[in-house]
């Protein structure tokens, strides 16, 4: 029980920066986690923010860390050898084990396609319990792409295609928001769960896409951010509707969702 409240320092192993605002840093952690899990991140009189866990790893975990205030802004000075707080994992999890002999298609935006890495490294480590990852990726501009060395190795074994805003002279890729992407796939819903990760507008707009598409809501999942103070479901923080999204999620199924924006 006290471990839920007590952070535990670790020394960080890995620091990475992926773009001007935003670093990967790699941690020891051996208790175990599933994809859409978070931790609580903190730094002793600054702060503690919640973020996603980006990897699937038996021995560390990764946290990509974009620098938007004032806690992410001083965890974003930390180096390898540094030390930082954890609690955690918090929260519950995309149900990978009940999507087996599914495809799977990721569709992220901005700093949310940290869970969605870490759907990736699972399947990869499950590779014969699903069918075909579609992954859909849209960014501000070619400088704010994450995990570009993942993707590069990604497009390799999945349908990969990322998208920006913004391009530049020496962009060759698609350009306009990821629901351009899901709309020209061409998918169908049959055997397939979709996982969704970005902004609230970005999530809305593709919900509607996949819904023409024929989806249904209960196939997508999506996660929802709220702010939060202790994550383990006691302060009420976090609360939208009669869940609190630290226990009853972040991961909920998007029918679930939508009743909740609705409340
Ligand atoms: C379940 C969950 C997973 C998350 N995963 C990641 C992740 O993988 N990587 C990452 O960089 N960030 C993630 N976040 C967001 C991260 O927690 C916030 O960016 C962080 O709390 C901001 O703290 P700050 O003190 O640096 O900024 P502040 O100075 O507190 O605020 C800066 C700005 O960020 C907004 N903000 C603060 N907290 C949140 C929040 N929880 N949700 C939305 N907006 C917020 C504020 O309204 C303000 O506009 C996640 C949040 C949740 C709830
Ligand atoms: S953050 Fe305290 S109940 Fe969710």
């Amino acid at each position: 029980m006290k471990e839920l409240y007590v952070p535990k320092e670790v020394v960080i192993r890995h620091v990475l920066q992926e773009t001007e605002d935003s670093f990967i840093f790699r941690l020891p952690f051996d208790k175990g986690y599933m994809p859409g899990q978070f931790m609580q991140v903190s730094l002793p009189l600054i702060g503690e923010v919640p973020i996603s866990i980006c990897s699937y790893r038996d021995d560390a975990l990764e946290l990509l860390i974009r620098n938007v205030g004032s806690v992410t802004s001083k965890l974003c000075r930390l180096r390898a050898h540094d030390k930082l707080y954890l609690r955690g994992p918090f929260g519950n999890y995309y149900p990978m084990e009940k999507l087996t002999g599914n495809s799977l298609i990721l569709i992220g935006g901005g700093s949310g396609v940290a869970p969605l890495r870490s759907i990736v490294e699972y399947v990869c480590k499950n590779r014969r319990d699903y069918k075909e990852v579609f992954i859909f990726f849209g960014f501000r501009s070619p400088y704010d792409i994450l995990f570009r060395k993942e993707l590069e190795r990604w497009k390799r074994n999945f349908k990969t295609r990322v998208t920006v805003d913004k391009p530049d002279e020496k962009w060759q890729g698609d350009v306009g928001v990821v629901t351009r992407l899901v709309e020209s796939s061409g998918l169908d819903n049959r055997d397939k769960a979709v996982m969704i990760c970005g902004p609230p507008i970005m999530v809305k707009f593709v919900g509607e896409s996949l819904a023409r598409m024929g989806f249904n809501n209960d196939q997508i999942f999506v996660s929802l951010e709220r702010h939060m103070k202790c994550g383990v479901g006691k302060c009420g923080h976090c609360m939208i509707g009669d869940k609190l999204v630290c226990k009853d999620g972040p991961i909920f199924q998007y029918s679930e969702a939508l009743k909740l924006r609705d409340q």
